[in-house]
């Protein structure tokens, strides 16, 4: 139980860091990616980020994730549309599509 809190507490430190960032207009979804999500997202083995599956693997969902987050992930309000589409864009091609 301690150790869950204590990892808690680490996430929600590094969210309070990376939630100031504000790309710049020509940054590339990779280096958004790098810069706000790989922190808490490490890509596998493989290579690939997440495994999606098909209510997941699309930029609907993807960039009404990453702005209104979740209660583990922070929310990034801070995002334009277009710096919603280049991060989402980015996952999809770096991500596994789940059978289900
Ligand atoms: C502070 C840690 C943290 C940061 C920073 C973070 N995430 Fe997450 N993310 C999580 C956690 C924890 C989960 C699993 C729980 C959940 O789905 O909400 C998650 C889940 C996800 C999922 C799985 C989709 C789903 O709904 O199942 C995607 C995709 C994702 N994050 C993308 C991103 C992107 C893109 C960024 C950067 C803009 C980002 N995350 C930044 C912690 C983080």
């Amino acid at each position: 139980m301690m150790q869950r809190l204590l990892l808690l507490a680490a996430l929600l430190t590094l969210a309070a860091c990376s939630r100031d960032y504000s790309p710049e207009p020509q940054a590339t979804g990779e280096q958004i990616f790098q810069a706000t999500c790989a922190e808490c997202h490490k890509p596998a083995n493989n290579g690939s980020l997440f495994s999606l599956n098909a209510e997941k693997d699309n930029l609907a969902y993807l960039n009404q994730k990453i702005s209104q987050g979740s209660w583990l992930m922070p929310a990034f309000k801070q995002f334009s549309s277009d710096d919603l589409t280049k991060i989402s864009t980015y996952v999809m091609e770096h991500s596994d599509i789940a059978e289900q």
